[in-house]
């Protein structure tokens, strides 16, 4: 008989957001009144799969992070991150020994719906040790040499928005990490292991908020859907 299942998210929170813009680092930033931290913290809870949660936040926010949780049904834990997203990610693995699945979701993607996040988990229990939310590219995608010259047109039926969360079985991505190799998703580092990476259909709520359009945006939305805010004192 296998251990118990412990299904971790791992919410990295530590970057400093500079195509955004603003003052504060992006998952501290309020998206109709609420952190983008909180908001996201709020949907991996309310999906109701998930048993803790580790944010990776700024050294110097850590205090602030914690003090934003909510006191619920799930145990929360806040860690330092780190310089790149992957230091980020390995920080919040070291801080999840227990863990048998591994959630890894971008504080920057605040809105996205539990539905999602219960999705990707139910794959992943069903037995797939890696499993991404994507989308169809609606733009035409060209490949670039180093001076800005199409190299080709891949076929973009045959392409996908890769968006998060992203469920992993642990130990794939333990030995994953354990590489130490430059990847700009988790996913990719796994691809680089030969393991097989499932994609099932994203949602367009999970879009992940990085320029003000996105920030304008996300408020519009939460304007309109008031009930995805939470507002704390
Ligand atoms: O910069 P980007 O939008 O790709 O970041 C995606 C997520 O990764 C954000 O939630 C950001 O806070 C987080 N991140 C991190 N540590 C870093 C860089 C980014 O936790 N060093």
């Amino acid at each position: 008989m296998g251990s118990p299942r412990h299904i971790v998210a791992l919410v990295p929170a530590a970057g400093q957001g500079v195509r955004l813009g603003e003052q504060l680092p992006k998952a501290f930033v309020p998206v109709g009144g609420t952190p983008m931290l909180t908001l996201a913290v709020d949907g991996l809870i309310a999906s109701g799969v998930v048993d803790h949660i580790v944010i990776m936040a700024p050294d110097a926010l850590i205090d602030a992070a914690v003090a934003m949780l909510p006191a619920g049904p799930v145990p929360v834990s806040v860690v330092a991150g780190g310089v790149e997203r992957t230091d980020s990610v390995r920080a919040g693995l070291a801080a999840a020994p227990l863990a048998t699945h591994v959630l890894v979701h971008d504080a920057a993607r605040a809105l996205t719906p539990p539905s999602l996040i219960a999705r990707v988990v139910a794959e992943l229990v069903a037995g797939h040790p890696a499993v991404v939310p994507g989308l169809p590219v609606t733009d035409t995608v060209k490949a670039v040499d180093a001076d800005s010259v199409v190299t080709g047109t891949p076929d973009r039926a045959g392409l996908r928005a890769i968006q998060t969360p992203q469920g992993f079985d642990a130990r794939l991505l333990r030995d994953a990490y354990a590489q130490n190799l430059p990847a700009t998703d988790d996913a990719g580092l796994v691809e680089m292991l030969g393991a097989p990476v499932r994609v099932i259909p994203g949602d367009p709520l999970a879009f992940k908020i990085t320029t003000q359009l996105d920030l304008r945006l996300a408020r519009t939305l939460l304007a309109d859907n008031p009930t995805r805010a939470v507002v704390r004192p």
